[in-house]
This record gives structure tokens, sequence and C-alpha cells, in this order.
């Protein structure tokens, strides 16, 4: 029922302790990893090993078909060769001045509001990051309205992306799914804006205009070496869909968690702001180090909140994981939430503490032991985009509103899929006197 629920709620007290585990459950032998070591076999010696699991995929897969998140072997290696260039460092700090543009209108938006007007933060900021693909990864917009597909998107994650009971037993996948048949009209929007997507990018292509190298044309550039063919059709729209996906809610929900985290730390909240107001500063260029609290806030927070709460992997055949003898077919879940509040891994785990993310202290942290972006050859191809998004869209935010918790709400992680708060977040958003406007030309946040 947790999992069906809830799945952050099927972690007790002692897999927050425990290295490893293995046990036979109704899912079949199953195993929890959060040992560095472990996963660092898991995900980057012995990769080949472990492929994407059966239920993660059943989720997964009614939406975004064969797309880079959920394809495999070949398939996989085609698409991430073929993308791979949009997420270059040059690439990706060509993308600063549309993320600001898109920070400038929001808090003009926001500013048109009464002063401490109660907003719901997970929809302004899905909003945003929604406008920033739309900017960015798909030049010319995604030819719907951002509420609709805000909408849809929730819808999807609250229907397909939830474990069936059917799921959980183990039952046969063409018998069907009622949260499934739920999420139809959800997958029928998604398929007719992407179908439309596509067939406008052709016709520009076919009138003979310069299309804009956007994610778009590189998946219609794209061949396979061997084969020599283009993307079927399919294999476009699962992109299309994986990246409106994977690449919005995931750090919409990381900057929803970072304003909720600073609501509860004045000391941090003062530094982040004042951080943020010396590093806009429209009279000199804004440089990498001027963000460096900024950038230790937002890793701090996706380590206590991480918005890939569980990943997971089966194993192809034996294996040993911190002297645990792995059984070929074993699914093994790696959750990021324990594994960046493992006792013993960490000071203090459950505390805020973005000082642990500064200097020398970050040097000490091990790679295998913070995976908000998972790791190995499978780790998320946007980290550098997010990580820059975050900054550019948090640091914005900082320095024009003060946010403020709406008393009496307890807030909760809920996992679907990704993990927001349970319900929602509503603050105050209350303007700043010293709120600065900073100009895109100068902007640049180094990314790593
Ligand atoms: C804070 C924001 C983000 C977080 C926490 C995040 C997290 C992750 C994680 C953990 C994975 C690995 C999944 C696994 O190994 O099973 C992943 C993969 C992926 N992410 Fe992200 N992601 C974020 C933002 C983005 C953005 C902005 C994009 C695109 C613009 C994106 C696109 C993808 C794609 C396509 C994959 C699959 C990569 C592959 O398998 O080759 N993500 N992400």
């Amino acid at each position: 029922m947790a999992l069906r629920r809830n799945p952050i709620e099927i972690w007790c007290e002692a897999d927050f302790e425990r290295p490893v585990s293995l046990g036979r459950s109704i899912l079949g032998l199953r195993g929890a990893a959060h040992d560095p070591v472990a996963v660092r076999r898991i995900f980057l010696d012995n990769a080949a090993n472990y492929r994407k699991d059966d239920l993660q995929l059943r989720v997964l897969r009614p939406g975004l078909g064969n797309g880079l998140l959920t394809s495999e072997g070949g398939d996989w290696r085609m698409q991430r060769r073929a993308l791979s260039p949009l997420f270059s460092p040059r690439q990706v700090a060509d993308f600063a001045p549309a993320m600001q543009k898109v920070a400038e209108a929001a808090i003009e938006r926001l500013s048109s509001r009464r002063d401490g007007a109660v907003t719901e933060i997970g929809a302004l900021m899905s909003r945003m990051t929604l406008e920033v693909l739309e900017q960015t990864l798909f030049s010319q917009g995604l030819g719907r309205e951002p509420s609709a597909f805000q909408r849809s998107v929730t819808s999807y994650f609250d229907t397909i992306g939830r474990l069936d009971p059917l799921d959980l037993v183990g039952a046969p996948s063409f018998l069907p799914r009622f949260g499934r048949r739920r999420g139809r009209p959800t997958l029928m929007f998604f398929a007719q804006a992407v179908d439309d997507i596509i067939a406008d990018r052709r016709a520009l292509i076919d009138s003979g205009a310069e299309a804009p190298r956007d994610l778009l044309t590189l998946l219609l550039s794209a061949t396979d070496p061997e084969s020599g063919r283009g993307m079927s059709d399919e294999d476009m729209r699962a992109n299309i869909l994986t990246f409106i996906l994977a690449g919005h809610e995931t750090t919409a929900n990381a900057l929803t968690w970072t304003v909720y985290l600073l609501s509860q730390s004045l000391e941090w909240r003062e530094q982040a702001e004042s951080e943020a107001d010396r590093s806009f500063d429209p009279q000199r260029p804004a440089a990498t180090e001027g963000c460096e609290t900024l950038r230790a806030v937002f890793e701090e927070a996706m380590r206590l909140y991480p918005p890939a709460a569980m990943l997971s992997r089966q194993a192809i055949a034996d294996d040993e994981l911190a002297g645990v003898h792995i059984p070929a077919g074993a699914v093994i879940s790696v959750s990021p939430y324990v594994l960046h509040r493992r006792r013993g891994l960490w000071d203090n785990p459950d505390a805020f503490d973005p000082s642990r993310f500064l200097g020398e202290r970050r040097e000490r942290i091990d790679r295998f032991a913070y995976i908000p972006f998972g790791a190995g050859p499978r780790v998320c191809i946007g980290m550098a985009f997010a990580m820059q998004e975050g900054i550019v869209l948090l640091a914005n935010l900082l320095r024009a509103f003060r946010f403020e918790l709406v008393e009496g709400q307890s807030v909760m992680p809920q996992q679907r899929v990704t993990l927001r708060p349970n319900g929602g977040l509503k603050m105050h958003v209350k303007r700043r006197e010293k709120a600065q406007k900073s100009t895109a030309e100068n902007f640049f946040v180094k990314v790593r």
C-alpha cells in the first residue's frame, strides 16, 4: 500500500543504517544498496550488468516509450550520442540568457500581484521550468498553453506514474491497469501536442528555412551509425515527451524544496539573498564564484529532497555488492533519499546545512554518496542544464522576493515519480525592499 500511496514511506529507520540488504517480497527478489562502493559498482564499474528493471519500465514506458530515459543497449547509445551536443558546457552556457528572461517574466507577473499574496510554489516553479524548455530545447515553443501542459504532467504522474496493484503482484502486462486507463486522455493530449510540434518543424524544414539548432532538429537529423537509418517517428515522440517530463518537473521540485528550506533557516536565507544581490550586480559580470552559496543551497536541497528519489536496476548476472551475493534477476533499489541521509556517511544527516557543499567540506563528499542526477553512463544528460537553470531562477527570485511559509502547513514529501511536497507548498511572496534588476547580457553561471 505504501508503494502505491507514497513509495518514500517504505523506508524504515534500519534502511538509513544499512549499506546493502536483500530479501524476498511480493515483488520478487529485491535489495537495496546505500553504500557508495556498491552504488559505484551498480552505476559505473559493473554498469553493463545492471539494466533498468521491468517495474520501473512499466511505470515509465506508457508515456516515454523507447526514449532516452527508458531505452537500453544500441538504441540508447544512438540517442545519447545524437543528443549530447545540446548539453555541452558551451551550449548550456548559451542558454543562460533565455533562462534569465524567463525569470524576469515570472518576476513581472508576481510583482503585479498584491504584496504578500499566497502562491502555490510548485506551480510557480513548474511554469518557469516549462517556459525555460520552450525557450531553449524547443526553441519554437510547445504549441500549447503552459498551463495545459502543467495540468497534463500532473495528471500523468498521478495516474500512469503510480504503481498499479496489478504491477505489484506481477500480473502480466496485457491485463488492463485502472490507473493507466484514467491516464489515457493525458496520453492523447501529449500525442497530439507532440505530433503538432513535429509537423510544424518538418514544414519549416521543407520550406527551405534554416531550422534552429535545438532538440527537434537534432532528433530529426539523428542517424544510427550502423544502419544509417534516422529515428522513427515513434522514438521521436518518445524523446520529446521524455524531455518535457524529465526536464522540468525535476528542476521545479528542486527549486520548490530550496525555497521551502530557505524559509526555515533565516541564516541561510540571508546569506543566499545577499549573494543573489551581489552576484547580479549589473555593474560587474556575474562571476561563478559569486554563486557558491546559491549552488550549495540548491545542492543541499537536492540532498534532502532528491527530485528523483528512487533509482533501480536489475542484475543480469550474479554479482557481489559490499559483501552481499546478488543473484541474477534481483532488483536493487538505490534511493538517493536514503543514501543522502545515510547515518555514518553524513554529519547531522537530516539537517539543512549548505556549508557541507562549500570549500573543503565539499571536496570530502564521496561522488557516489551524493547522486541527485544518478551516476555513470546513464547520469542525467540535463545535469549541467538543471544546475545552471536552478541557480539563475533562484538568484532572480531571491533578489526580488522573500518567500514565507503560510502557517499551519505540514510539509511532507510525496513521491510521484518525482518528490514533491504532499498537497503543495503555499507561501507568501513578499517584495524585498532592496530588489535589484539584473541584465541578461552580463549573466553567466559556470556549470559543473
Ligand atoms: C534537478 C533536476 C534534475 C534531476 C534531479 C534529474 C535527475 C535525473 C536522474 C537521477 C537520472 C538518472 C536516472 C537513472 O539512472 O535511472 C536522470 C536521467 C535523465 N534526465 Fe534528468 N534530472 C534533472 C533535470 C533534467 C533536465 C533539465 C533534463 C533535460 C533537459 C533531464 C533529462 C534527463 C534524461 C533524458 C535522462 C535519461 C538519460 C539517459 O538515460 O541517458 N533531466 N535525471
